[in-house]
């Protein structure tokens, strides 16, 4: 069993992208900029925004955080989204999710400029990566598929089940792994919560990707010797034994299915850093483009 180590293989993309900024600072010119915009103060969101904001500060990136209280109006938001959109020193900026249940997600999506779009969760991106165009890939699908590129995992006429539908992580993986690239050509079966004897149906995947959101729910039963994990969840789950009251699980359950598998990621150190790496490379691309 090796482990793919998302920790490293993050710091090696943040190194060879921090080299590309002291390129274009050695040449006087700006350096990009990312900005992230938090509504409220939901812990985990807290922590994904500054992870972000350091890694800028680590490569050399300039970076904006905009925090607004919880009870921002829909209007105001979207001011704040225009306001970005505007800024010529702004090259990318997300809106961390979840938003406040008084907010239209999707509205607050659609608003972003697909060209400042750094999630790729705006409809032009989401269609141009149907379309195998270029795009801004959402960085959680981005960072998988670095990580299976980069430890050399063949997909290629393979069995792929991923396992949740969502927009940003389940539905994005099955088309890149169907499509004709590098990481890809594989034979994708997406699997969900009305899924019928969902164990059958993993026992014959070559690769996993389990991105439901419930914690530990893959288990060493439901695969077979050998197979790839790519585990996408983290949860918090409540332990006092831990200094800030919690520790992370993952959608699989390592112990059972780590013995069983060729590679899998672990949780935390796995396809979480890669996330924030891909929000990186697409900054750079972002500012690259204008
Ligand atoms: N919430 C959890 N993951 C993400 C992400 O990748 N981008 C945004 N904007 N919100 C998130």
């Amino acid at each position: 069993m090796i482990l793919l180590d998302g920790k490293l293989t993050s710091e090696q993309i943040k190194e060879e992208l921090g080299i590309e900024v002291a390129k274009i600072k050695a040449d006087g010119k700006r350096a990009p900029h990312l900005a992230a915009v938090l509504v409220g103060l939901d812990g985990a969101s807290l922590t994904y925004v500054n992870s972000k904001v350091k890694s800028c500060e680590k490569i050399g990136f300039g970076s904006t955080l905009i925090q607004l209280a919880a009870t921002v109006s829909e209007i105001e938001l979207l001011k704040v989204i225009d306001g970005l959109n505007n800024n010529p020193e702004i090259d990318g900026f997300i809106v961390q999710l979840p938003l406040p249940k008084h907010i239209d997600e999707q509205k607050v999506i659609m608003a972003i400029n697909p060209d400042k779009d750094v999630d790729g969760f705006h409809p032009t991106n989401f269609g141009r990566m149907a379309l195998e165009l270029p795009a801004f890939i959402p960085a959680t699908p981005y960072g998988i598929l670095e990580l299976l590129e980069r430890y050399q995992i063949e997909t290629s006429g393979k069995n792929v089940v991923v396992i949740g539908r969502s927009h940003f992580v389940g539905r994005p993986m099955s088309f890149f792994l169907s499509q004709k690239r590098t990481v890809g050509d594989a034979t994708v079966t997406v699997a969900h919560s009305r899924t019928k004897d969902l164990a059958t149906i993993t026992k014959q995947a070559d690769v996993i990707v389990a991105a439901l959101g419930i914690a530990e729910f893959l288990t060493g039963d439901m695969v077979k010797e050998g197979v790839v994990i790519i585990d996408v969840g983290i949860t918090r789950i409540a332990d006092s034994t831990k200094k800030n009251g919690f520790r992370l699980a993952g959608d699989v359950h390592f112990e059972s299915v780590a013995p069983k598998s060729s590679y899998i990621t672990p949780v935390p150190g796995g396809v979480g850093p890669m996330t924030i790496a891909m929000l990186m490379k697409n900054t750079l691309l972002a500012y690259n483009r204008r």
